[in-house]
Parts: structure tokens; C-alpha cells; sequence
């Protein structure tokens, strides 16, 4: 078996794309499960760093005016963003910023290389796959979210962004939404335009929220505005033990999300259902947890939160908004907001105590 902390470590320090690909073949074929999707994770983790490390390093040169030697620089991401990776510590003290703009193209390889891989093995490799490398990104997140808390940054200062990193995660899922057209753009739809990732919650929004929500075995999590079906999906492969439903209204975006649903054998308790939830005899299910990007029309608003409330007097609910959604929140009904990524992500709490 091939272990992939040496295996990676040998890449960037060889440092060239000559014979990368037979390389990557070698390892592809005996390497473990768990160890390719921590390679394929770690791989692309790494080059998010190695590109927060680069712009750094420019904004201390720009702003100092002095060479930045690198090897001091580096130090101070060691016990940080370099922290998970540990076997490559060395790596990194000896190398210089040309080495880093390298690394970034033969990770970039290295990303491509598996994606394919992956896409070519069955169902069943492809959601064991998912499930270590989800598990492996939630560390991640959490990591970014304490470093992002932690330290006060200023405007214009280097950040690490794991925002859109691992979106390389839909080829495999087959939410290919950016190709995918839809015949006829609804009208009600007030985040329509320029759909695509845009519109989908990232998985690093989706990770973190089922992280703090830590939701009890057998709760339900509803999606309202449930696109592609990208929050169902992870929701479905971290938390099997959750029900999970998903409405949505444009019907195409429904039967995309389904069909990978079933891809991975999730469907029998991750599903999506065709719905206009701005509909008035429609009945919102009792959960214990919603989720709701900022989807909807004045008017959808106006019904969907009217309901949410009526449910919040008998429940102990949990309101997870994304975006500007949690300015419907402010209200009698909801809790003050526990707030992540600067208040894009928030949780809102019912008042009401449970009806026992
Ligand atoms: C911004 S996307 C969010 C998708 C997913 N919840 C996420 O966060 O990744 C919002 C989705 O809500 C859907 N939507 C908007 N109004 C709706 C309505 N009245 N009924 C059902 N779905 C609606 C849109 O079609 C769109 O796919």
C-alpha cells in the first residue's frame, strides 16, 4: 500500500509535471479508500493555503517595501492554516515563493487527475469517497473558522478562503448545474440570474452548519428553496441517521437532486420535492431544523415565514439563514442570531418552550 503524506511530499519536492501523471497512476492503484480521498482533500486544501501564502507574502512585500525572506515568513503558518499538514513542514522551509507558484500548478494537476479517477469508480467507492473526504473538510472549515475568528483582519489583509475550494466535489455528485439550462425562468425567482454556484450554499456553509447544529439522531432537516440539492446531498452522506426534504420549485433542479439522491443510495431519507412553497395550502412539515438561502420573493417571503412562525409557537425549532435571509428574522418570534462567517451563516432559535 502507498502512503500519501510521502507520496505528496515527494511530488513537490521533485517540482516538475513531466512524469506527474504516471505518478498519479501508481498511486491511484494502491493507495487506500480513506487514504485517496484525504490525498484528493489535502491536495486541495493545500494549494488554498500555499495561494493565501503568496498573497501574503506580496501584501508584506508591498506594504514594507522590503524583501521578505521566505523562509522566516512561512514560519508563522505552521502552527495555523499549515497546521494539518504537518508532514510537509519541512517542505515549506526549505522551498521559496517560485516553489510555491509551482506547487499551485501541480496540485492543480493533481485535483484534475482524481476528479476523473474518482468519476470513473462505482457508485458505492464513489459515496465511501464522499463521506472520508466530507469528514476531512469539516476539520478543515472548522480550522478556517478559528483562524478567521481568532485574529481580527483588516480590510485588504491576506485571508484564507475555503469558500468555493472543494466545488470540484459537484462534477462527482453530477451537479453539473452550470451547464444545466433551464427552458423558462420563473419570475418569482429573485436569485435567478446568473445561476450556477452563485446560487448553490457552498460546502463550506453546509459543513459548518451541520457541525453546530449537531442535530439529535432521527431529526428532520428541511431545505426550503432547495435548488440542486447540493445541502441534501451532504446532509444525506454525513447524517444518514437525519430525514432530510427538500422543496424546490423549478422541477428540472428537482429531478437533477433525486437522481443523486438515488445515485448514492440515499433516497430513503434524503428527498426532494417539486413545490411552490409561496403556495398558501401548502403545509411547511414540522422539522427541527430549516434551511433558507435568501430564495424568495416579497410576497414568498411574507407566506413562508408567517408559517415558520405559527410552527415556532408549538416547537423548538432552528432557523439556519444563508445571505440576507436573517433580516426576516428579526422579530418577536426568533432568538438573537448565532452567527458564523461574519453573519452570512446564522441559526435562529425559536422562543417558545416545547409543547411536552
Ligand atoms: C439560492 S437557491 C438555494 C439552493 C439551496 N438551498 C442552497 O442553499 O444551496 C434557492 C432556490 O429556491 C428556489 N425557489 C425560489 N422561490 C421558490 C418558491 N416559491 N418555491 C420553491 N422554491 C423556490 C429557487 O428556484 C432556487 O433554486
Amino acid at each position: 500500500m502507498i502512503e500519501y503524506k510521502s507520496e505528496l511530499k515527494k511530488i513537490l519536492l521533485v517540482d516538475e509535471l513531466d512524469h506527474l501523471e504516471g505518478q498519479l497512476k501508481t498511486i491511484a492503484q494502491f493507495i487506500s479508500e480513506k487514504d485517496l480521498a484525504n490525498f484528493f482533500i489535502d491536495s486541495i486544501y493545500l494549494k488554498a493555503v500555499i495561494q493565501h501564502i503568496i498573497d501574503d507574502h506580496w501584501l508584506q512585500h508591498k506594504n514594507t517595501g522590503i524583501e521578505v525572506q521566505f523562509d522566516r515568513f512561512v514560519k508563522k503558518f505552521l502552527n495555523a492554516e499549515l497546521k494539518p499538514l504537518l508532514f510537509l513542514h519541512s517542505y515549506f522551509l526549505s522551498s521559496n515563493i517560485e516553489g510555491m507558484h509551482t506547487a499551485i500548478k501541480v496540485l492543480t494537476e493533481i485535483e484534475k487527475f482524481l476528479s476523473i479517477f474518482i468519476r470513473s469508480k462505482s457508485a458505492a467507492f464513489q459515496k465511501m469517497f464522499l463521506q472520508i473526504s466530507l469528514l476531512r473538510m469539516s476539520d478543515l472549515y472548522e480550522l478556517e473558522h478559528q483562524l478567521n475568528s481568532a485574529e481580527k483582519k483588516n480590510e485588504g489583509d491576506a485571508r484564507l478562503s475555503l469558500y468555493r475550494s472543494f466545488d470540484v466535489l459537484d462534477e462527482i455528485f453530477e451537479l453539473e448545474y452550470l451547464l444545466n439550462e433551464v427552458p423558462e425562468i420563473n419570475q418569482k425567482e429573485r436569485l435567478y440570474e446568473g445561476a450556477g454556484a452563485g446560487v448553490q450554499s457552498s460546502y463550506a456553509t453546509t459543513v459548518l452548519a451541520l457541525r453546530y447544529l449537531n442535530l439529535a439522531k432521527g431529526s428532520r432537516f428541511v431545505d426550503l428553496g432547495s435548488g440542486y440539492g447540493r445541502i441534501g446531498l451532504v446532509v444525506g452522506l454525513m447524517r444518514p441517521d437525519l430525514q432530510f426534504t427538500g422543496y424546490e420549485f423549478v422541477k428540472e433542479r428537482v429531478e437533477i437532486a433525486n437522481k443523486a439522491s438515488a445515485h448514492f443510495s440515499l433516497d430513503k431519507h434524503v428527498h426532494f420535492v417539486a413545490q411552490d412553497l409561496s403556495d398558501p395550502n401548502f403545509k411547511i412539515p414540522d422539522a427541527e431544523a430549516y434551511y433558507i438561502f435568501d430564495s424568495f420573493t416579497e410576497g414568498s417571503y411574507a407566506v413562508i415565514m408567517a408559517k415558520l412562525q405559527e410552527i415556532s409557537l408549538h416547537r423548538r425549532v432552528t432557523v439556519v439563514t444563508k445571505g440576507n435571509a436573517k433580516l426576516w428574522m428579526k422579530n418577536k418570534f426568533w432568538s438573537e442570531p448565532q452567527e458564523f462567517s461574519d453573519g452570512n451563516l446564522c441559526f435562529f432559535r425559536s422562543r417558545a418552550r416545547p409543547v411536552v
